[in-house]
C-alpha cells in the first residue's frame, strides 16, 4: 500500500473524474427522494495543493491550476463547489457538499492514515459515515441501501497487477446486489493492453449497455505513462450521454494540449474493440 492520492490531487485524471461525477451526484438529485452515496476508495477527503505530495510532482499545474486560469462555464459546478471548499477536494468531500437533508453518504479507506485524516473530516456529520475497510469488502456489505437509490463510485489505487480484474469483479458483485444503482468506476489508460480485455470482460460480464467514458492526453502507446483514464458508469442517469460530452469538452480544450489526444463516450459495446 505505497499509493497517496496527495500525489496525484487535482491531476488531469482528477478533474476529468470529478467534473464527471458532480454531473452524475446533481442528476442522482432531480428526484425528490433521499439517495445514498457509497465512495469505495475514498482517499483523505482534502488535499492541500501546497504539501510537499503535491509539490513534488506538480500534477495539479497540468489539471486544476489550468480549469482555474481559464474557467469554463460548462464546468462552473465542479469549479464552484471546488472553489467554495478551499482546499482541494476529494470525492468524498465534493459528494458531501452536494448532499441534501436526508442524503447519505458512506465512505471507506484502507490505509490507516488516509482513514484517520477522513474521519477527523466528518466527525460529527450525522450524514456521513467513515469505515476504515477493504472497499471490494464493502461492495457486498453496503449495497443494496435501503434507500433504493444510489450511486457508488468505485476508485482504486491500481498498484496491484490484478486491479483490472478486481474491478470488474466489483462492478458484477455490486450490480448483483443493486442492480438499479449507479456505479462509477475508473481506471487509468496508460496502453489498450490493459484496457482492451478489460472491457471485454466488462462486456461479458453483461455490462454491454454502460457506457465508456475515456479521455486522453495523448494516444494511449507508451505503457509506462498514465496517458488517459477513463470512467465506466453502469445505469448512467437520463441525460449523461448527452451532457456528459460538453463537460469533457471543456476539460480538454485545457488539459489535453498534446497532439493525439481525444475523448470519447460510447456504449461498452462498442468500445474501442478495434
Ligand atoms: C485513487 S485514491 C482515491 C481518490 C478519491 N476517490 C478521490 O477521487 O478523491 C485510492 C484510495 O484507495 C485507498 N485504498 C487502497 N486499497 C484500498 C482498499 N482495499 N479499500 C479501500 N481503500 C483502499 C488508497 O489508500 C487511496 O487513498
Amino acid at each position: 500500500m505505497n499509493y497517496r492520492h496527495a500525489f496525484h490531487a487535482g491531476n488531469f485524471a482528477d478533474c476529468v473524474k470529478h467534473a464527471l461525477l458532480v454531473w452524475l451526484v446533481r442528476a442522482l438529485q432531480r428526484k425528490d427522494k433521499p439517495a445514498f452515496f457509497l465512495d469505495t476508495h475514498a482517499g483523505r477527503g482534502r488535499y492541500d495543493l501546497e504539501s510537499a505530495e503535491a509539490r513534488r510532482t506538480g500534477e495539479w499545474r497540468d489539471g486544476i491550476a489550468r480549469l482555474r486560469a481559464a474557467p469554463d462555464p460548462v464546468l462552473g459546478d465542479y469549479l464552484g463547489v471546488v472553489e467554495q471548499l478551499g482546499l482541494y477536494p476529494g470525492s468524498p468531500l465534493l459528494i458531501r457538499a452536494l448532499m441534501r437533508a436526508g442524503d447519505r453518504l458512506a465512505c471507506c479507506e484502507w490505509h490507516a492514515e488516509e482513514a484517520a485524516a477522513l474521519k477527523r473530516l466528518f466527525a460529527g456529520d450525522p450524514a456521513v459515515a467513515v469505515h476504515r475497510r477493504d472497499g471490494w469488502e464493502a461492495l457486498g456489505a453496503l449495497l443494496p441501501p435501503p434507500e433504493r437509490r444510489g450511486l457508488t463510485l468505485i476508485d482504486p489505487p491500481f498498484e496491484a497487477e490484478d486491479e483490472f480484474e478486481r474491478l470488474a469483479d466489483g462492478l458484477r458483485r455490486a450490480h448483483r446486489r443493486f442492480a438499479t444503482g449507479v456505479l462509477a468506476a475508473w481506471y487509468p489508460i496508460k496502453s489498450r493492453a490493459r484496457t482492451r480485455p478489460f472491457h471485454a470482460l466488462l462486456r461479458e460480464s453483461g455490462f454491454a449497455e454502460a457506457l465508456v467514458v475515456e479521455f486522453c492526453l495523448r494516444p494511449p502507446l507508451d505503457p509506462a505513462r498514465l496517458n488517459g483514464s477513463g470512467l465506466i458508469v453502469v445505469n448512467p442517469p437520463f441525460g449523461f450521454a448527452a451532457a456528459a460530452p460538453a463537460l469533457l469538452a471543456a476539460l480538454h480544450t485545457r488539459l489535453a494540449t498534446e497532439a493525439g489526444g481525444f475523448y470519447a463516450l460510447v456504449p461498452l459495446a462498442e468500445a474501442f474493440v478495434g
